[in-house]
């Protein structure tokens, strides 16, 4: 039987979703409209999230440790339910000052907080790296993002910046995947796949992607988990 949220699990996950600053978060993910995206949005990314989280808690083991590249509200179910149900430590990061501190506010007393900064800076090991609608970052990796989600425009794209963000994006898989203990493993979204089998290719580690993947509310980018370094994945 798949295993479920603690009651209390769950209403932590409630507490710090009423907490947030909705004002704030609007134009730190929209141009325009943030007030009418949070409306629609906060409800199913909340759903989604326990959802995942529930799928997720049958994979990972109490008490190992999770770094997260590029956390925001997404992630508040998971990083809740891996510190509440499995006594996990996690590390998350992210670049926006200005939702770091919104995020913080909203999970303080939870037993996690968010880093602002970039990743290459964990040091720790861990088992399970969540790295999701990071690496096609659209801020950090414009021409990169726009040819990983076919919408690349060849009369513009301009291929010296794509060879820098790639070589950035390769960086940060590099360090990230480095900290991995083996057999460990990834969530990342489907459109994030070749930059993680690429990397396990280079090293002749074995890699396997589940068959199954997941929605995802906000960035809508479907979710998937990679097993890395088991003797039964192919190379
Ligand atoms: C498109 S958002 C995705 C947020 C969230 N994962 C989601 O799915 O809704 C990308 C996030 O990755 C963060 N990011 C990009 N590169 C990063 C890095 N090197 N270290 C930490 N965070 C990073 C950005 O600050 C931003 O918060």
């Amino acid at each position: 039987m798949k295993k479920r949220l603690k009651a209390s699990t769950r209403e932590a996950i409630q507490r710090i979703f009423d907490r947030l600053d909705y004002m704030r978060l609007g134009p730190i993910y929209c141009d325009e409209g943030g007030e009418a995206f949070w409306n629609a949005k906060r409800g199913p990314c909340q759903k989604l999230g326990i959802k995942f989280a529930q799928v997720l808690l049958d994979r990972l083991k109490p008490e190992g440790r999770s770094l997260y590249v590029g956390a925001g509200v997404a992630e508040l179910p998971i990083l809740t339910m891996e510190v509440m149900d499995l006594h996990r430590e996690v590390t998350a990061y992210n670049l926006r000052k200005e939702e770091v501190a919104v995020l913080n506010k909203a999970c303080q007393g939870r037993g996690f907080r968010f880093l602002l900064g970039d990743a290459v800076n964990a040091n720790r090991r861990f088992d399970h790296l969540w790295i999701v609608s990071t690496l096609n970052d659209p801020e950090r990796f414009p021409e990169l993002s726009a040819l990983s989600y076919g919408r690349a425009d060849p009369a513009t794209f301009d291929p010296a910046a794509f060879g820098r963000e790639r070589k950035a994006v390769r960086q940060l898989a590099d360090h990230c995947l480095g900290r991995l203990i083996l057999p460990g493993l990834v969530t990342t979204s489907v459109e994030e796949i070749p930059w993680i089998t690429d990397w396990c290719a280079k090293r002749g580690v074995p890699c396997e992607v589940e068959e199954d993947d997941y929605p995802t509310a906000i960035v809508e980018d479907p979710i998937c988990f990679i097993r890395i370094g088991c003797k039964d994945s192919e190379g």
